[in-house]
């Protein structure tokens, strides 16, 4: 969809031009004019002949040609008519910026919905309600009251506040960053985030795309959507404030552990889009992406004048494990030759305090030459002799001969350097605040090479049983049984080709016994009751009985307790089950966001995971590497290959075990959350085992 109305109009009307300076209708208009706007501006206003210095139209009718764009600030209950009547000219694109919609109770609500409907029954797109506009400082377009038009660059912006929106003009004005447009979604009454997200992808003008969000509408439209943005242009986004929606008691440790915060989380990874915490960290990263190519490696080479500026970022590169560029010999060469003899020439370079702008220049050449460097951070602090300009120019100078090759800076210090700041941000080379800052946006733009560069996601699926899944999730949801029991979980896992233990169910002590004589010794008896999900919690699991009359003395305790930790629960016996003894526990765990769909868990298993939080998350569906990847963002992986010594796991057979959920909850959307816990585990050569499951069900919506 184009939304060339939106962004490159040739005419604007601003309805609601108010004769009173100061108030929104009439900022717009002076904005639009101050902004140096080439097309035709027509304010709107029955109550006036002109507007700063503009004639005034009573209505949109008025106008001798119909307006491209409207921007309209009447008061909320005029909109709706407003909206009518531009479809009425002709006019395609409104921005709406009244507020007192939806977000104002159910009064706002029904105005939000009748003005949805005439827009669509109008064929006008809108943006708003409830927004500050949209500003095109290359087209010299400032249809907002927000602040004056940024510098023009390669930044576009997409903002689900619109006070924010106000905030990073400011900052951008005071550092000079340039944008490609900037939008104010608002309410998102008709157009939202994706529509915006897409335009700004076809965008010639927009190579980084930035943005803050609050919520998401489709998560799964805003996942296959940002995924293939990404591969072009980067994109970068604030997201605050965790929605609740769909948030309720969670009965898996999984559905406890994933608030929305992690779904998000999970999405931005999986979607290569790269979170940033402040607006400054943001604006950090973006300039980086607009005016830097990106790193084809993490060899990264300093060249500093200052020691201990040197040893700050050295700091960084290690922190943020990056490598620091191993020089040739000709690299080393060139440098003893011709930097004083005092001078390190070794990563990182210290061409010493009384360093003009040719040492710097000459410096970086040689480093940027150096086929071992990836990239170069460039350091200064003013000395009474520093060029602070003269070596900003030099290292512009330096960048631009190679441009295959990211130059970020850093000049610490305040006045001396202000005026460096600037030559570096118009010369491309981004000028960050502290050795720390531009070290971090290095491995930023290294972790989106390797998001782009990873292979194409293939998932590689496993014969199982679908029909018997199928038979007991039908027959759940049909009796309206949420919870499924520990037997028919486990029979469920076993179709997806999981080995469980062994067990039957007993409903006297004797016939436990006789179980239990079967099974063979030690075995574990867990209560049986469809009302109890954290069985341990009401003194419901026994370990490690070992003959008969163990097993009749805890059948019989377990009958008198039970009932009388939770006396609603109906109790049918106990289950009693082969114990599971060598190998290493995890839990493998599913809880599903109601916005992006399953997400998948992996930690360290046992009763401690909630304590102990060692977990990682994923979207299902899971391909092999993604499985892997899982099982080494947590410390428990450590412990799994073995430490001290000690042999490790099967970690093929963990990673399997996640991508057979991953399959199950893909292909069974009833399936609401499940965890595996534990799941144990033992050397290559044994066979894994689900000790304990745990599954809920619902109708697919
Ligand atoms: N067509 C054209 N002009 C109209 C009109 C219509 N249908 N209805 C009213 N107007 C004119 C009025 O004559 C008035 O002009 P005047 O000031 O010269 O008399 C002007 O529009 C403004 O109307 P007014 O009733 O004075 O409203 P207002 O300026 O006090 O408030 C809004 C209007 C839209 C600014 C206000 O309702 C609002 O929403 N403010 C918050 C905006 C906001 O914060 N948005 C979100 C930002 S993130």
């Amino acid at each position: 969809m184009s939304l060339e109305g939106f962004f490159d109009p040739r005419t604007v009307a601003v309805v609601g031009a108010s004769r009173q300076k100061g108030k929104v209708g009439h900022e717009i208009v002076a904005n639009l004019v101050r902004g140096g706007f080439g097309g035709a501006v027509y304010p709107v206003n029955p109550k006036a002949d002109e507007v700063e210095g503009l004639r005034c139209y009573p209505d949109l009718k008025s106008i001798e040609t119909p307006p491209d764009l409207a921007v309209v600030s009447v008061p909320a209950k005029a909109v709706s008519a407003v909206i009518r009547e531009c479809g009425q000219v002709g006019c395609k694109s409104a921005i709406v910026i009244t507020a007192g919609f939806k977000e104002t109770g159910d009064e706002g609500r029904r105005l939000e919905e009748e003005l949805s409907q005439t827009a669509r029954r109008a064929g006008v797109r809108i943006i708003g309600p409830n927004c500050l506009g949209v500003l095109v400082p290359g087209k010299k377009l400032n249809a907002s009251f927000g602040g004056d038009l940024p510098e023009a660059g390669g930044i576009g912006y997409v903002s689900q506040s619109g006070a924010l929106l106000t905030a990073i003009l400011d900052s951008a004005k005071a550092s000079g960053i340039g944008f490609s447009m900037l939008v104010s979604i608002g309410n998102k009454a008709d157009l939202d985030e994706l529509d915006v997200l897409e335009a700004l992808y076809n965008h010639e003008d927009t190579s980084v795309i930035a943005g803050y969000l609050e919520s998401v509408t489709d998560g799964k439209s805003f996942l296959r959507l940002a995924e293939e943005i990404s591969h072009r242009k980067p994109i970068l986004l604030l997201k605050a404030g965790g929605t609740t929606a769909g948030a309720r008691a969670a009965s898996s440790h999984t559905g406890s552990m994933a608030g929305s915060e992690t779904a998000y989380e999970v999405v931005f990874q999986r979607a290569g889009i790269v979170r940033c915490d402040s607006i400054k960290t943001q604006f950090d990263y973006a300039q980086a992406f607009a005016y830097q190519s990106l790193p084809r490696g993490t060899r990264v080479a300093i060249v500093t004048n200052a020691g201990g500026a040197g040893i700050m970022a050295t700091d960084a590169v290690e922190r943020q494990e990056l490598r620091f560029a191993k020089f040739s010999d000709e690299t080393l060469t060139k440098l003893s030759e011709n930097l004083p003899a005092a001078a390190n020439v070794n990563n990182p370079v210290d061409i010493l305090g009384d360093a003009l702008a040719d040492r710097y220049e000459f410096a970086m050449d040689a480093v940027l030459s150096d086929e071992n460097v990836d990239v170069v951070v460039v350091l200064l602090t003013p000395q009474a002799m520093t060029d602070c300009s003269g070596s900003a120019r030099a290292a512009v100078a330096a960048s631009r001969r190679h441009e295959d090759k990211p130059v970020l800076a850093c000049f610490l210090g305040g006045e001396k350097v202000a005026e460096a700041a600037g030559i570096l941000r118009d010369g491309g080379v981004p000028p960050y605040d502290s050795p720390e800052s531009a070290v971090r946006t290095i491995k930023v733009m290294h972790d989106y090479v390797r998001w782009r560069s990873r292979p194409k996601r293939v998932v590689r699926l496993f014969p199982v049983n679908r029909h018997k899944v199928e038979k007991i999730i039908t027959r759940h949801i049909r009796e309206n049984i949420r919870e499924v029991g520990e037997a028919e979980a486990k029979a469920v896992l076993e179709a997806y080709g999981f080995v469980t233990p062994k067990g039957a169910i007993a409903t006297t002590a004797d016939q436990a016994a006789n179980v239990a004589d079967q099974l063979g010794y030690p075995v574990v008896m867990k209560i049986w009751s469809p009302d109890i999900v954290h069985k341990t919690d009401v003194g419901g699991v026994r370990i490690g009985l070992r003959n008969a009359r163990e097993v009749h003395d805890a059948f019989d305790l377990m009958m008198y307790r039970v009932p009388k930790q939770a006396p609603e629960a109906d109790v049918l016996g106990v289950l009693l089950q082969e114990q599971v003894s060598a190998g290493k526990e995890v839990i493998l765990g599913m809880h599903r966001d109601p916005n992006f769909g399953p997400l998948l868990m992996f930690g360290m298993g046992g009763t401690m995971v909630e304590v102990l939080r060692d977990v990682s998350f994923h979207l299902a569906p899971l391909t092999p590497e993604e499985a892997r990847e899982m099982l080494a963002r947590t410390r428990t992986y450590q412990l799994l290959q073995g430490v001290r010594g000690e042999e490790g796991v099967d970690i093929d057979a963990v990673a399997e075990g996640l991508r057979r959920v991953s399959q199950l909850v893909t292909e069974f959307p009833q399936i609401e959350e499940m965890d595996i816990n534990p799941y144990v585990v033992g050397p290559p050569g044994t066979t894994s085992v689900a000790v304990d499951a745990r599954m809920s069900v619902s109708e697919k919506k």
